[in-house]
């Protein structure tokens, strides 16, 4: 019997042929948004991983909605080149079945920072800082950009831009989007109750704060093409008193379930600088398995998922239906031919390596004596 983990999985229309994602990671190597030969290697790399997904990193729907000035966009007829080279490219040398996801992003209020080997702090005049936008004109914390609120024109154009981004992705050729719902960025900001203080029918209620990310789910999911699978990753907990929590996060994906979603990937936390994340190996699977349960949709675990028994062992026990595998694949971008090896699975791999499989040249190896 195989694996729980080599179990191929199906995002409505899309086949996966494990339950392994590599999740979307930022590389902060874009050049105006466009993709450079980093990301060829990386995304080639990670092609390669055994994965039977690879999402590509947060990518700005327009340029303001980018973290830094090296993150990844999709705004304009260069990045979309950009993206589509890296992608063919990595489609090209891939294993056999890998799917490709891309996650659209908007940074709101934690927008305009510098790159994180540079500090990530936010960004000063001379360093070409941007204005921010948020749901409120409330900072993510007091030495912050204060973002200006956005009205609901400014709603509707923001809106636009993850339709046209959507629209691009489709012409790149990818196999699903994600949409970023978490991690303090824009979406996250609209339906916290930390960082959205409006009285209008956008704010107050959960409801209410919902009633903007869901109608960018719904727009997006009206300009893909039938073949295409859509998800999101949102939060499971803000981890602060009184923020969002797990009940709120079910909602949402039962929300996102109605709007046709297929899937979703159980973050949390980085809405706020105070909160307490009791950080660990599977620290937040819980969120994901208690969202599982109330749902049907694919529900995806993260956070610190390291061993192939750790990842094999949600999916088994059907806490999860699959995992993202985020720093151990940039660790070790061969991660899923390993866990294949442990857990006693046999992948394909690339012939022109097939003289380095562990029944080859390893086999031979005797235990090294002490
Ligand atoms: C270098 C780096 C970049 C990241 N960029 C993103 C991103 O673009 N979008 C996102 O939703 N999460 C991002 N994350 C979070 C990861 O997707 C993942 O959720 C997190 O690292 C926890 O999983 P892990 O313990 O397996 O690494 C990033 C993480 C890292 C380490």
């Amino acid at each position: 019997m195989t694996a729980a983990l080599f179990t191929p999985l199906h995002l409505g229309p899309v086949e996966l042929p494990n339950r392994i994602a590599v999740p979307p990671m930022c590389q902060y190597s874009a050049d105006d948004g466009s993709m450079t030969d980093w990301h060829l290697y990386h995304l080639m790399n990670l092609a390669m991983s055994g994965a039977g997904l690879v999402t590509v990193e947060a990518t700005g729907v327009e340029r303001r909605g980018r973290i830094t000035h090296g993150c990844v966009g999709l705004y304009s007829d260069h990045n979309e080149a950009a993206m589509k080279r890296a992608i063919d490219a990595a489609r090209a040398v891939a294993l056999p079945g890998t799917k490709f996801a891309i996650q659209l992003a908007h940074a709101g209020r934690k927008a305009s920072c510098d790159l994180p080997w540079k500090g990530g702090r936010p960004l000063t005049a001379e360093q070409d800082a941007w204005t921010t936008v948020a749901p409120s004109a409330v900072p993510f914390a007091a030495d912050w950009h204060t973002p200006q609120a956005l009205d609901e024109a400014s709603m509707a154009r923001v809106r636009e831009a993850f339709v046209q981004a959507a629209r691009r992705a489709a012409r790149i050729g990818f196999d699903a989007i994600e949409l970023h719902m978490a991690h303090g960025y824009l979406m996250h900001e609209f339906y916290s109750p930390l960082s959205n203080r409006r009285s209008d029918d956008f704010g107050g209620s959960r409801d209410n704060r919902l009633r903007f990310p869901l109608s960018v789910a719904r727009a997006v999911a009206a300009a893909l093409p039938p073949h295409m699978a859509w998800g999101a990753r949102i939060t499971g907990k803000d981890w602060v008193e009184g923020g969002w929590d797990v009940d709120d996060a079910i909602a949402l994906a039962a929300a996102l379930e109605e709007a046709g979603a297929s899937f979703v990937c159980v973050s949390s936390g980085a809405n706020a600088p105070d909160a307490r994340i009791p950080i660990g190996l599977g620290y937040q699977t819980h969120l994901a398995t208690a969202v599982k349960q109330a749902v049907s949709l694919k529900v995806r675990a993260v956070g610190m998922i390291v061993t192939p028994q750790q990842a094999n062992d949600l999916v088994a026990k059907g806490e999860a239906d699959w995992v993202a595998i985020g720093r151990a694949m940039l660790d070790d971008p061969r991660w899923g031919w390993r866990a294949a090896e442990a857990l006693g699975v046999e992948i394909e791999r690339p012939p022109q390596y097939l003289r380095a499989g562990p029944k080859t040249w390893r086999a031979l190896l005797t235990p090294v004596r002490g």
